[in-house]
């Protein structure tokens, strides 16, 4: 079992840290853990409904969405996309569009439903077990994400938020150590490694997984002056982002205020993984288009979702030119398969290769969903001994 992953993304407003797994098959099955990945990427709260179901119990963003309304459209995920449910029609949606993988991530309050206390349950168990099944059977890869922002009540009562000092960042899992500027600025605030922990923790990670969408320009605020403002960041550091420079936008905008498109932005951020990390193996664990309800009057449900297709095709691009140039990227997850639960923004933004109807749950293809079949059928060969090439080297 590989271990790992740390990956920051914008979404919503939030920063977002994720630690992944993946399940390698056995020898005997037909995909080699070299086989490069294309599949697409979900999330437990966002998808699963089923709140209360075989024993499960609350987690933080079940108790978040029926008690703030903090919620644009006021809704919550007790249903959503009801995969719990219909996870054995979902499994053939993707076999519809020919991936090998699926990300998903596991609900800890649905296997710990009472945190640090009592049993695990085996519902939970079961659930997962019964999707993985499903997914092996048709030669679809598990992927899976740790926790993908939902933990059980229980622990936010105990730890507080989810951003606490419990979890981890990405430098020192892979030199033993903090970066020297953040031991500089916050130093104090950082815990201290004995030398038999750094042993352990220098390159404790199998990949590193990158969640991106957009890319901003950003102003360091420590050593020089930026003016509040809405995009003005203290919790990770003080830093301006900014996706224009005096009034030139970066990348093309879209319906959502954080999503720009700047697929060089993807080349970046692999070349500096790549160099950072001596070419630690990558994974692109996320990567989307999404669009704002109401944005297409004349169509609201887009099915011919033509922005989606020419994004993800600048960005599948933009990966495959990483991997010519030496990059071990081993996978490309697209966010997502199915329009689901946003997490603030409710149903109100869309992400899905497929459209869901969330009053018959009906889910139906839009033009992308072909489209990435397409890509998948004509790119995967070349793209599979390409990677071979790197990883061999
Ligand atoms: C709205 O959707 C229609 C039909 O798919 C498309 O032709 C049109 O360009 C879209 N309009 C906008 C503003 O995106
Ligand atoms: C969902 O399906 C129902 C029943 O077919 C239909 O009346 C409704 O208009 C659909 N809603 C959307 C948003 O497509």
């Amino acid at each position: 079992m590989g271990f790992s992953i740390l990956a920051v993304k914008m979404k919503s407003a939030f920063l977002q840290l994720l630690i992944s797994f993946s399940l390698l098959l056995s020898p005997c099955q037909s995909l080699s853990p070299q086989t490069f990945l294309f599949g697409t990427a979900s999330s437990s709260y966002q998808f699963e409904g089923a709140p209360l179901a075989d024993g499960k119990g609350l987690s933080n963003w079940d108790v978040f969405t029926h008690r703030s309304g903090g919620i644009t459209d006021g809704s919550n995920a007790d249903i959503a996309v009801d995969q719990y449910h219909r996870y054995l029609e979902d499994v053939d949606l993707m076999e519809d569009l020919n991936v090998n993988s699926y990300r998903f991530s596991i609900s800890w309050a649905r296997v710990l439903p009472k945190g640090r206390f009592g049993e695990v349950n085996m519902g939970g168990i079961n659930y997962y077990n019964n999707l993985i099944d499903a997914l092996l059977l048709k030669g679809i890869q598990p992927f899976v994400t740790l926790c993908h922002y939902d933990i059980p009540q229980e622990l936010e009562d105990r730890y507080g938020s989810f951003v606490s000092h419990e979890f981890q960042f990405l430098e020192p899992l892979i030199f033993g150590r903090y970066p020297r500027v953040m031991e500089e600025h916050v130093g104090n605030m950082l815990p201290k490694f004995s030398s038999n922990e750094k042993v352990k923790l220098k390159r404790s990670l199998d990949f590193i997984g990158i969640n991106h969408y957009a890319s901003y320009y950003v102003k360091d605020c420590i050593s020089s002056y930026c003016a509040p403002g809405q995009w003005v960041f203290r919790s990770h550091g003080t830093f301006d982002l900014r996706d224009d420079k005096d009034g030139v936008p970066l990348g093309e905008t879209t319906s959502l205020v954080w999503l720009n498109v700047y697929p060089l932005g993807m080349i970046n951020v692999i070349n500096y993984l790549r160099d950072r990390y001596n070419n630690t193996p990558m994974y692109i664990t996320e990567n989307g288009f999404g669009d704002g309800v109401g944005q297409n009057t004349t169509n609201e449900l887009n099915y011919y979702d033509f922005k989606r297709i020419d994004y993800m095709d600048a960005h599948l691009n933009a990966v495959l030119q990483t991997i010519r140039n030496g990059a071990d990227v081993r996978g490309y997850f697209v966010w997502s398969l199915m329009d689901n639960f946003e997490w603030n923004d409710g149903y109100t933004v869309k992400f899905g290769l497929y459209h869901v109807n969330f009053t018959t749950q009906k889910r139906s293809p839009r033009s992308s969903a072909s489209w990435y079949k397409n890509f998948i059928q004509k790119n995967s060969h070349n793209i599979n001994k390409l990677a071979k090439l790197h990883q061999a080297a």
